[in-house]
């Protein structure tokens, strides 16, 4: 048995589920690992030099014969980025944040299709104005930058109730089966996964980070705009970490009163500094106070427990999925 829905035909995917654009964690094993086990692998593209996005594109593209896709947060100018991943063949343009509404037709002309995250009906009102193909309504429960404050229990049928045929997949939250029925159920063609994925072989992040994750309740992570990253009014979710406690106990500071503003906690192979209060997170080859910075994840870091291969995490959410569809078949009479 399958899952199938219209993202399935509309993307050329197996599953409907997209892993969540995770913009320190873009990889080509990872991002080509979820598109070889049937999802969605996309790239976030975040601000990366165009040689260096060239290059991570090439690179994917060479690891699977699957569709991917390419992340492009409109805070920033993404002319140029949109433009070479269009080059490079890329025929699925992930949108997170802004207004898409200046490159639809574009990305149109080159065959490709258009997705958008939001966070309100409001916002998912004007990109399907736009003519976005499918609309990603993110709860604020998820890992990352999140744009709204409501909960992807009541956005999801929300955002359903007012964007007509266009589908919409559910982000924030969901780690595992019950996760894709209970958004089925509400309406949406799949789901989003971002801080599951996080726990998985592939992801070429710190190991201390996974195990943070694998060992986070619910109630670990906290919404918050602490780490600096240019972006204003950009709030994330983050799990509650040493930094985050001493900046809380200090009354929570404005910038340039934080405590330790400006110490260098950790280095990269190359020697890079970064200060306590980055954006950046523990990347696999970092070294330093690792636990002090940005350790991005969603109130699903709950659900998830332990680390496994990327097609491990798509066979087990998939059959649990069709195994909670034919059980809920006993509540009917
Ligand atoms: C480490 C991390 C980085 C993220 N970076 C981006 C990004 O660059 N672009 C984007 O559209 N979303 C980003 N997000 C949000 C995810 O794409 C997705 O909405 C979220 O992870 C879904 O919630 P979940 O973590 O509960 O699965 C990020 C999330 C995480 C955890």
């Amino acid at each position: 048995m399958s899952l199938h829905t219209p993202i399935c035909d509309l993307l050329k995917i197996k599953w409907p589920i997209f892993q969540g654009p995770m913009g320190g964690a873009t990889t080509p094993g990872f991002i080509s690992a979820v598109a070889n086990a049937g999802g969605l692998g996309t790239l976030a593209l975040g601000t990366r030099p165009l040689e260096e996005a060239r290059k991570l594109i090439k690179d994917t593209l060479a690891l699977t014969k699957n569709p991917i896709g390419v992340n492009l947060v409109l805070e920033w100018d993404q002319k140029e980025r949109l433009e070479m991943s269009l080059e490079e063949g890329i025929k699925i343009i992930w949108f997170f944040w802004g207004d898409p509404t200046p490159f639809v037709k574009q990305i149109h002309d080159a065959g490709g299709k258009v997705i958008h995250t939001i966070g309100s009906s409001e916002q998912a009102k004007k990109s399907v104005e736009a003519g976005v193909d499918i609309i990603v309504a993110q709860g604020w429960e998820a890992g990352g930058h999140i744009w709204g404050e409501v909960a992807t229990l009541p956005l999801l049928p929300a955002v359903v109730d007012v964007v007509g045929k266009v589908p919409v997949v559910a982000a924030g939250g969901i780690a595992d089966g019950r996760g894709l029925i209970a958004a089925l159920a509400l309406g949406a063609a799949g789901i989003v996964i971002g801080t599951r994925l996080l726990a998985s072989h592939e992801a070429e992040i710190h190991p201390m980070y996974k195990e943070k994750i694998i060992s986070a309740k619910e109630t670990d992570t906290v919404y918050n705009d602490l780490f600096d990253i240019g972006w204003p009014n950009s709030w994330m979710r983050t799990l509650k970490n040493s930094t985050y406690q001493k900046w809380a106990e200090a009354g929570s500071p404005k910038p340039g009163n934080r405590p330790g503003e400006n110490e260098i906690i950790a280095r990269l192979p190359n020697g890079k500094e970064i200060p306590r209060y980055s954006y950046m997170l523990p990347g696999a080859t970092m070294q330093g106070e690792l636990e002090a910075m940005a350790l991005y994840a969603g109130q699903s870091a709950g659900l998830v427990h332990e680390i496994k291969s990327i097609s491990d995490i798509f066979d087990e959410i998939t059959s649990d999925a069709l195994s909670v569809l034919s059980e809920m078949t006993k509540f009917t009479k």
